[in-house]
Parts: C-alpha cells; sequence; structure tokens
C-alpha cells in the first residue's frame, strides 16, 4: 500500500487530551505520541524515548514537558530533551538527544499533523467543517482490515442506508425516491459535494421531533483522501457525520466517526450523548460488518466490483477522483 503523506491528517481531537496523559497514535505507519503541555500547547513527536528507546506515551505530562517514565528524562513539544535528571549540572545535554517531532496545525477543536515533506505543509488546504466549531458532537473510533477507498466512500454511498441501517437509522434518515436520484453533484480536483432528497419515512413520533415535511434534504461530501461527510437536514433538525480514516499500517485502518448535532446547547446534556453515542456506535458496527466483508471475499475469489447502476453517479464520480489522485501520488513518488 502506497501511503498519500502529503495532507494535513486528523491526529486527535482535542478533547482526547488530558493534563496528564500523551496519547499514543498510529497514522500512516508512524508511531507517534501527542501531549499538550501545561501552557495548552500541544506537541506531537515520534513515539520514542532517545535514551532507552521505550515508548514515550509510557511517560506523563509534566508541566511544559513531556517525561519519560523509565529514567525521567523530559522532552518539549518540538521534540527536544530539555533535562535528564542523571547528568551532572555542569554537563550540557548532547545534541543528538532529540526526537523527530511533526508540524501540527489546529482547527476545528483538531489537531492536524503533517506526516509528508514540510515545505508542502504551508500549501495544503483543510476540509471545511463549520459545525466542528459550535455545535455538541460525540465520536468514536474504530480498527479494522479494510479496503481505504471502500471505506472513503461509504458514508457517501446513499444507497446502502436503507439497507445495512435498516435497523437502526434507516427509518428516520427517510427512504431514497426509486429510480433516477437528482444528487446535483458538484465537484473539484479532489473533493466531490452534493445534494439529494429522501421522502420522510419516519415514525409518528420521530416525524414530531424530526419534523413532518415529506422531504429530507441531504448533503454529502468528501475531501481526498481521509474525509467524507453526511448532513441529514431534518424539516426541524441537523445531524451531521464526519468520517476520518487512514491507514495505520499495511494492513489495518483507523476510523473516527464524529457526530454533531445542532443544538442550542454548546454541551450535550448527558442523557442526548448517551444517546447520540449509542446512535453513532450502531451505525458504525453496520458498516463495519460489510466494509471487512468485502475486502475478504474479494480477497478470497479474486473477484472486482461491478458497477453497473446508472445511477450510482456518486460512487462513479467519487471513483474517478480517488483514482486521480491515487495515480498523481504514484507518480510523486515513483519521480
Ligand atoms: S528510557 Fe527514557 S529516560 Fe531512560
Ligand atoms: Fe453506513
Amino acid at each position: 500500500m502506497e501511503f498519500i503523506e502529503n495532507r494535513w491528517y486528523p491526529a486527535c481531537l482535542n478533547e482526547e487530551l488530558d493534563r496528564q496523559n500523551p496519547l499514543p497514535k498510529k497514522i500512516l505507519g508512524r508511531d507517534l505520541v501527542v501531549f499538550r503541555n501545561a501552557s495548552g500547547r500541544i506537541g506531537i513527536t515520534e513515539d520514542r524515548c532517545c535514551h532507552r528507546n521505550v515508548n514515550l506515551s509510557l511517560g506523563y505530562i509534566d508541566g511544559e514537558h513531556i517525561r519519560c517514565s523509565y529514567h525521567g528524562w523530559a522532552y518539549n513539544t518540538e521534540g527536544a530533551c530539555v533535562e535528564i535528571p542523571s547528568l551532572p549540572a555542569d554537563k550540557p545535554i548532547p545534541a543528538v538527544c532529540r526526537l523527530r517531532s511533526y508540524q501540527t496545525r489546529q482547527q476545528y477543536n483538531i489537531t492536524w499533523v503533517w506526516i509528508g515533506d514540510e515545505a508542502l505543509a504551508g500549501s495544503t488546504g483543510l476540509p471545511s467543517m463549520p459545525e466542528m466549531d459550535t455545535w455538541p458532537r460525540v465520536y468514536n473510533y474504530h480498527i479494522f482490515e479494510a479496503d481505504l477507498k471502500l471505506v472513503a466512500e461509504s458514508l457517501i454511498d446513499a444507497y446502502h442506508i436503507n439497507h445495512v441501517h435498516r435497523n437502526s437509522i434507516g427509518t428516520f434518515m427517510g427512504n431514497l425516491y426509486a429510480g433516477q436520484v437528482d444528487f446535483n453533484i458538484r465537484k473539484g480536483p479532489d473533493w466531490l459535494s452534493g445534494t439529494y432528497l429522501r421522502e420522510n419515512a419516519g415514525t409518528f413520533f420521530e416525524k414530531l421531533y424530526f419534523g413532518f415535511q415529506p422531504q429530507i434534504t441531504t448533503h454529502f461530501g468528501f475531501w481526498f483522501p481521509h474525509t467524507s461527510k453526511l448532513d441529514i437536514a431534518f424539516p426541524k433538525r441537523r445531524m451531521v457525520i464526519y468520517e476520518f480514516y487512514y491507514p495505520l499500517d499495511e494492513k489495518r485502518i483507523s476510523m473516527c466517526q464524529v457526530t454533531l448535532w445542532d443544538n442550542i446547547f454548546r454541551t450535550l446534556p448527558p442523557f442526548a450523548r448517551w444517546f447520540m453515542l449509542r446512535k453513532s456506535l450502531r451505525i458504525v458496527e453496520e458498516d463495519l460488518v460489510f466494509l471487512e466483508n468485502s475486502k475478504k471475499v474479494k480477497e478470497a475469489t479474486g473477484h472486482n466490483d461491478l458497477l453497473v447502476t446508472p445511477s450510482d453517479e456518486v460512487t462513479f464520480e467519487f471513483t474517478r477522483i480517488w483514482n486521480a489522485n491515487t495515480k498523481a501520488n504514484e507518480d510523486t513518488a515513483a519521480e
């Protein structure tokens, strides 16, 4: 698998970080440690101590630094070792006591990390995610073996919802109209978005909460290579789901699903939080069955996907963008 490196990757949602414990993350085959120091500065370095090479994520946050739990060496957010407790006071810290650190960027209460060519970081943007700044959100992570392209497409695949999710959100999401659906696709070199209508098929109580209008507007988006969005505009409410996914290593994928709800409260009341988390976990569990299964069956039988439905316009456009960008990545890697 060729890793697509020259993009900002979401290293963590900032609510994953606490004041004591560093957070280990594996992204594109690298073991990283993310930590927030006492001043609130977030650093990302390789996850090892340069003394005896144990994971630095086994250590703890000590004021402005991260400290290794083995012999207490302390590092700053740039990866420089700033204190060696057993070193005599008149001896300087050798220059080799330094870890590789990674560029970070703060946006949407997410810490983004740059793993690729440092010169390209400044000129590479992020998807627009305005809801992340003000809406309450819940998140869940999953690690599994699947085809990255299928994972990337799964949230914007309009046709699976009434089947895969028929026992969870299939009804209140609304039925897809039969026949040719107009997806109103807009696209750029590495993104696509669109809008379509679903029939409001909710139960009486769901309609009481979400609204009685006959149609539900669904927006969707995909930003190569790691973000998909589904935005369901019920007559009275909106629910937005983002999924971030990336290869952990040669085999496994990490996916983070973030669900947001428009709400007058900045923070969700505990019951609403519990309810949303339960719903979103259920949705992912339903998807994972098919995402993992498809890879297994393809590997076992050698068959490729058969895309023949003319109304599968989104899948065709998505595939075109995916292939064009992974091809461009291969060309750059070959240079
Ligand atoms: S291994 Fe980290 S301080 Fe010794
Ligand atoms: Fe799904």
